[in-house]
């Protein structure tokens, strides 16, 4: 049987550069222990397993999906191909919402929570949020319930639906934070780059791809208190067409926020209060 020494070495020869990653999730230890133990033999089972894995990487499924997690905010979260796979990006809608000058005990809610990454980065710094997380997947939602028991964040609560239609009562929200799909129905990435791997309810949003942003924003005004804010994450082309749906539903201080690559990721605005 192979050793870690000798694994290694055929990867770095054809630039597999995650088989360490894939190598180190087969023996369930880090990659220090793989540098620390070169000439650990593979048993039979680990060997195929890690060779299965390593396979499917060349074939371009996310590494992600292949150890079954993933970071978000330093937490680690259990991600399966029913959810997205939270990107490092999102951190600033929730950098935004903490920033904002809220009530104590908000009520908070997110749309289309996928994994939980965005709920369950608020509830852990916010531990006096009242947070709700919709999604219209079943699927999606066991994988956020698992990861909130996961962090000790039991208290938030999820619910499935259209929507603001996963809502039971009109009881007035503080914060709205989404981070919808907005990718164009014929946009070529669905086909590339690791996208195809992602459930496409996640992903695609309609011939514009403003399809659910417009339904977010269009109906947010319903649900906020007066002085309550909506976050949306959007496409690095959206932001025009963002903002003006925002202005459209009446909503002032509208800004939009760039990633750390400059690029336009995230708009904000306040639901004013009533003159
Ligand atoms: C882009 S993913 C975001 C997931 C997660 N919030 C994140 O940032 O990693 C969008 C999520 O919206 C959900 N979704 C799509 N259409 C929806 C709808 N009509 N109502 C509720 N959720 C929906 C998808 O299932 C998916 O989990």
């Amino acid at each position: 049987m192979s050793s870690i020494a000798e694994l290694l070495a055929e990867a770095r020869a054809a630039s597999l550069e995650d088989a360490p990653l894939l190598l180190a999730h087969v023996l369930d230890r880090d990659r220090s222990w793989l540098f620390a133990w070169p000439e650990y033999r593979l048993s039979e089972p680990q060997l195929n397993r890690y060779l299965g894995l390593l396979e499917r990487r060349r074939q371009g499924e996310p590494l992600a999906y292949l150890t079954g997690h993933r970071e978000f905010w330093s937490l680690e979260l259990e991600v399966n191909p029913a959810v997205l796979i939270p990107r490092p990006e999102t951190e600033l809608l929730v950098e935004l919402a903490l920033a904002l000058d809220l009530p104590t005990r908000s009520r908070v809610l997110e749309l289309g929570t996928g994994s939980g990454a965005i709920a369950i980065a608020l509830a852990s710094e916010r531990p006096d949020w009242h947070i709700t997380a919709t999604d219209a997947s079943t699927a999606a939602l066991d994988v956020a319930r698992r990861n909130a028991r996961r962090h000790g964040l039991s208290r938030i609560r999820f619910t499935r639906g259209d929507w603001y239609h996963a809502l039971q009562s009109g009881e007035g929200i503080h914060l709205i934070v989404s981070n919808p799909p907005y990718v164009r129905q014929d946009d070529p990435h669905l086909r590339e780059d690791g996208l195809p791997w992602e459930p496409e309810q996640a992903l695609a949003a309609g011939s514009d791809g403003l399809a659910d942003l417009r339904a977010i924003i269009g109906q947010a005004p319903e649900h906020l208190l007066p002085g309550g804010w909506l976050l949306v994450e959007h496409g690095l082309d959206q932001g025009d067409a963002v903002r003006t749906l925002f202005g459209n539903a009446g909503f002032t201080q509208v800004s939009t926020r760039q990633d750390l690559g400059g690029r336009d990721r995230v708009t904000l605005g306040c639901y004013p209060p009533s003159p």
